[in-house]
């Protein structure tokens, strides 16, 4: 949301919590408080009951998302459009960019601003980092990243932390392992980044070439959060809560000798589990291409399937809030 003359675009949540996020971007995990979070969820509850009762009502009747995807997505494009469609709102869908005027060489600033002429919220994947602070910097309308390259997204850590306090019961005090691409995943930087407000131990496993960011290592460690990085689960898994399992990132990557190098480093099959605590929560942002086998699914600790379903919830509370209904 662009600035305008009496308040700056991207002021921190908590200083606008009269208004509870009406008009607000929704860009980076930073921007939320320990409060914001309680309340966020809060409302996904009410959302899930609703759905439960009655499937969809009338809360954004008349809004319009636009949804504009230059990044392939099945769960967080569909999911968006599940959310509005429930809460009676309507969705432009530019998911193939190629077939829009962005083919013809349109900037991302003018493609926001036309859209913004048609639509009430834009929900933006991008392939660079910081895209969609971009487009916010032009736009009057709220954007929501849905992905900016190897950097954040946000809302897919708020249906994560939902996910674990939903499974789990609690967040303080868990014992949190993320696994695979560490160093590519914008899931896991943005969910380690969320866990820092919370009193958590977090692993780091990966191999060598993919760790986790140093910079966001050190904003943990400015936080006073725990870590450790190991290259093999076996020594952190019967001491974890949740494992946190990703994809090799094969768009990232120039060489195709490193990807298939890394790209089987870790597969959780029945045996694996079998070593891990009896409530562990067993998540995955999806889409998996080999790293957890399908003969997981049927564990009662995986949760990846439910984690989507969450994840609806989360993101038709996002959009009511930054809406101004919720
Ligand atoms: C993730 C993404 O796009 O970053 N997918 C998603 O939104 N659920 C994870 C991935 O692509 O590996």
């Amino acid at each position: 949301m662009a600035a305008n003359r009496t308040q700056s675009p991207h002021l921190p949540l908590g200083d606008r919590r009269d208004t509870a996020f009406y008009g607000q971007d929704i860009l980076e995990v930073a921007q939320f408080r320990r409060a914001d979070l309680s309340y966020i969820f809060g409302v996904a509850r009410e959302m899930r009951e609703m759905v439960e009762r009655i499937g969809s009502f009338d809360l954004l009747k008349g809004k319009i998302l636009a949804s504009l995807f230059y990044e392939p997505s099945t769960r967080t494009a569909s999911s968006f459009t599940a959310a509005m469609e429930r809460l009676g709102g309507s969705v432009i869908p530019i998911s193939e960019v190629r077939y829009s005027s962005v083919s013809k060489g349109e900037s991302l600033p003018d493609t926001v601003r036309s859209l913004e002429c048609y639509a009430d919220v834009i929900v933006l994947r991008h392939p660079e980092v910081g895209a969609a602070k971009l487009a916010a910097r032009y736009a009057r309308k709220p954007i929501i990243n849905a992905g900016d390259g190897i950097g954040e997204h946000p809302t897919q850590a708020l249906l994560d932390l939902f996910t674990i306090v939903e499974e789990s019961g609690r967040v303080d005090g868990l014992t949190i392992t993320l696994l695979g691409d560490l160093k590519n995943g914008r899931t896991v930087h943005s969910l380690a980044r969320l866990l820092s407000m919370y009193d958590v131990k977090l692993n780091f496993v990966s191999p060598e070439s993919l760790a986790f960011p140093d910079k966001i290592l050190a904003e943990l460690d400015e936080r006073g959060i725990p870590w450790e990085a190991h290259r093999e689960l076996e020594e952190v898994l019967p001491r974890s809560d949740v494992l946190y399992v990703t994809r090799v990132q094969k768009e990232r990557f120039d060489d195709p000798d490193h990807y298939a190098r890394v790209k089987d480093a870790y597969v959780i099959t029945p045996e694996i589990l079998a070593r891990a605590r009896p409530q562990m929560v067993l998540m995955h942002p999806l889409p998996r291409v080999g790293e957890i086998s399908m003969e997981v699914d049927t564990d009662p600790r995986a949760a990846y399937f439910r984690q989507m379903e969450y994840g609806m919830y989360v993101r038709m509370a996002l959009l009511a809030m930054v809406l101004g209904k919720a």
